[in-house]
């Protein structure tokens, strides 16, 4: 490993990777401590760091509720299937790690458009006979569907856990949201879970700030009302409590302190077919 991070040297070209452009697969990786990113994403992250001092609590928040919504569904129900849509690159505690844990015969998909991800996924699936990752654009959920690597696992008779863990606010409007939960309820048994963080936007003027400084670098980021990221789900899922919640409140290990406004930028929510 160099000081430039896992992925070496800046010189080195990485197919498929545009080092002139941030990723959010590596944005995100840097605000959670990791070493997959190059200094355009550093430079991105470090000013939301300086600008949004709260951008890395964000990012941690969400992967700690995402964390404890694969743990709820491995003890607590019998679904054992996983499709992870914009996974990210590997971090601590992956959804395989924490679902196998629990129930060591989970099976999961984890599906990312970013090089990088797939590069590093394989590496530390390869020995897992259980798990997968494929390169794929998830707003074609027709392709990932039937992508050959989707069913090699997933059985779509049985019951499966949607994972669409902050990745729904990186669709704008126009590329319709909606109409993807709804193409995988549609594909899914009674029985199955959806999981959704999203950005927040309580009308905060941090999440505007937060939403303009995305879409200037990255192209996307929406903030969404709760309303909004509610109807995301659709009619015929039903949430579950505590409801859609702000991430460190959707059922704590200990109860969170007071949440600072940051905080209160990232929600999450897990619902169940009925
Ligand atoms: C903010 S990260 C979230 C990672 C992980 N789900 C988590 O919650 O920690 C968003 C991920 O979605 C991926 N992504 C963004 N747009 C995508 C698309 N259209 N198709 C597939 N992956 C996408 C990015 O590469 C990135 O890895």
């Amino acid at each position: 490993m160099t000081e430039e991070g896992a992925l070496g040297s800046e010189d080195i070209a990485i197919p498929g990777v545009d080092r002139t452009k941030p990723s959010i697969a590596r944005t995100y990786d840097y605000l959670l401590g990791g070493k997959d990113n190059f200094a355009i994403d550093r430079a991105l992250a470090d000013r939301f760091i300086k600008d949004l001092p709260g951008s890395r609590a964000i990012a941690f928040d969400n992967r700690g509720v995402l964390t404890r919504a694969i743990r709820e569904i491995a003890v607590n129900t019998p679904v054992r299937q996983f499709i992870d849509l914009g996974s990210g690159l590997p971090t601590a505690d992956n959804v395989h790690q924490v679902a196998q844990r629990h129930a060591p015969e989970s099976k999961v998909v984890y599906v990312d458009n970013d090089p990088v991800v797939l590069a590093h996924g394989r590496a530390l699936l390869a020995e897992n006979k259980y798990t997968t990752v494929f390169q794929a654009d998830l707003r074609d959920s027709k392709s990932v569907y039937e992508s050959p690597d989707t069913r090699a696992l997933i059985d779509f008779d049985q019951p499966v856990a949607i994972i669409l863990s902050a990745i729904l606010h990186h669709l704008n409007d126009d590329e319709d949201p909606a109409a993807l939960v709804r193409f995988w309820y549609e594909r899914i048994p009674s029985g199955s879970y959806v999981f959704i963080s999203h950005f927040r936007s309580e009308n905060d003027p941090r999440s505007a700030q937060m939403q303009t400084l995305l879409q200037a670098s990255l192209g996307r980021g929406r903030w969404r009302t709760d309303d909004e990221i509610l109807a995301l789900f659709g009619d015929g899922l039903t949430v579950l409590p505590p409801g859609l919640v702000p991430a460190a409140e959707w059922r704590p290990i200990e109860p969170p302190d007071e949440l600072t406004v940051w905080e209160r930028l990232i929600a999450a929510a897990l619902a169940v077919k009925p």
